[in-house]
């Protein structure tokens, strides 16, 4: 059964192939390597796939790239590939975010209304709900976003759903929320943090630590993502958390513990479009999903920073 993968040479969607090829599946993964971050990172992250020949890796743009040629035998579409990071969307980056967020979506929407495909995942993520103290954050809660990536996140689940009540096309969106693990991309908290960490320089802390996420592995993430893909319904949105809200803080001292070194702190102050606190109601996931986080954020954070040791430079 073949599945595709947008985003497939990024930190989730590499992963997700990997997982997708030990079930069996023949996996096609897109990726344009976007200058987000360097790509030597990416090609590290495709290199046990492009050595299995149920994978094929098509270095392309999805704002150019034939979609319905593409989508034409394709049993489920994951569709990860995104400009991703919070706090870089603001100002002259937007265009970015407009084309490989929304615009790029509605491309691959438009295809699949026109193909036999079982069910489009959408890669979402908790930045739609915005700044709340009503948590934890429920899928049916009101969605302010707070930063333009939010922004351009929740118009292409909008557009999910639009294409689902329209043509029927069966998507699903799932909101991750921050997720980590090996292969984190390098613009996020934890990759950050554990390099500075290794090399014994200053970490840049913004706001005051206390801010808190509702961390997820990984590997959840991925477990989430097949889920969505077998249920039955369609036009429905859920929350993926890790299970556990946990301040920026308390994940540095489990890492100092983990790796017996001190980490030395450099304050700056909250930067725009982050928000305080994230926490995701499970339920639904849960109920239809089967979604059942099982890393704690003392093993991913572990897992993490073995893997950051073997990287070069
Ligand atoms: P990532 O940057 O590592 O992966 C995304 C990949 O998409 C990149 O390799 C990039 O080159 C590719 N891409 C972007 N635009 C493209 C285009 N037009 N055509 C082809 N490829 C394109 O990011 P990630 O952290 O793995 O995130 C994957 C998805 O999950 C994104 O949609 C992101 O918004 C969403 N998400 C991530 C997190 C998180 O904590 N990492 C949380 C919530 C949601
Ligand atoms: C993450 C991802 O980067 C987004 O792609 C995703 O959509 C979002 O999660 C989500 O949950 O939807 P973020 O929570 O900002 O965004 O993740 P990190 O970059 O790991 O930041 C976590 C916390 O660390 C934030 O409070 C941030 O301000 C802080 N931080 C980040 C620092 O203190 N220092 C840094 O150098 C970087």
């Amino acid at each position: 059964m073949k599945v595709l993968v947008t985003g497939v040479a990024g930190f989730i969607g590499s992963h997700l192939a990997e997982k997708l090829l030990s079930e069996k599946y023949d996996v096609v993964g897109v990726d344009k390597f976007l200058d987000n971050y360097p790509r030597r990172f990416k090609q590290k992250n495709l290199g046990a796939l492009l050595k299995n020949p149920k994978f094929k890796f098509l270095e392309e743009d999805l704002l150019q790239v034939n979609l319905r040629e593409l989508l034409k035998d394709a049993s489920y579409v994951f569709h990860l590939a995104a400009q991703p990071g919070v706090r870089s969307s603001w100002g002259d980056e937007f265009i970015q975010y407009s084309q490989n967020n929304i615009m790029a979506t509605q491309l691959l929407l438009e295809a699949g209304k026109e193909s036999r495909v079982k069910k489009i995942v959408y890669a979402s993520s908790s930045s739609v709900y915005g700044d709340t103290n009503d948590l934890p954050m429920r899928e049916e809660g009101n969605t302010r976003p707070v930063s333009p990536y939010g922004v351009s996140k929740l118009a292409a689940e909008h557009l999910c759903y639009l294409y689902w009540k329209a043509y029927g096309l069966p998507t699903v969106s799932l909101r991750f929320f921050t997720v980590y693990g090996p292969r984190q991309r390098p613009d996020m908290f934890f990759h950050i943090f554990m390099d500075r960490l290794r090399k014994n320089e200053e970490v840049p802390l913004y706001d005051d630590g206390e801010q808190t996420r509702d961390f997820t592995y990984c590997a959840d993430i991925v477990d989430g993502l097949l889920g969505a893909a077998v249920y039955p319904g369609a036009g429905e949105v859920f929350n993926l958390g890790g299970g556990t809200e946990s301040s920026v803080l308390n994940a540095i001292h489990i890492v100092e513990k983990i790796s017996g070194r001190k980490a030395k702190l450099k304050t700056f102050e909250r930067q725009k479009g982050d928000v305080r606190h994230t926490r995701a109601r499970l339920d639904a996931a849960a109920e239809k999903l089967r979604y059942h986080p099982q890393v704690s954020l003392e093993e991913g954070l572990s897992q993490q920073w073995h893997w950051i040791q073997r990287l070069d430079g």
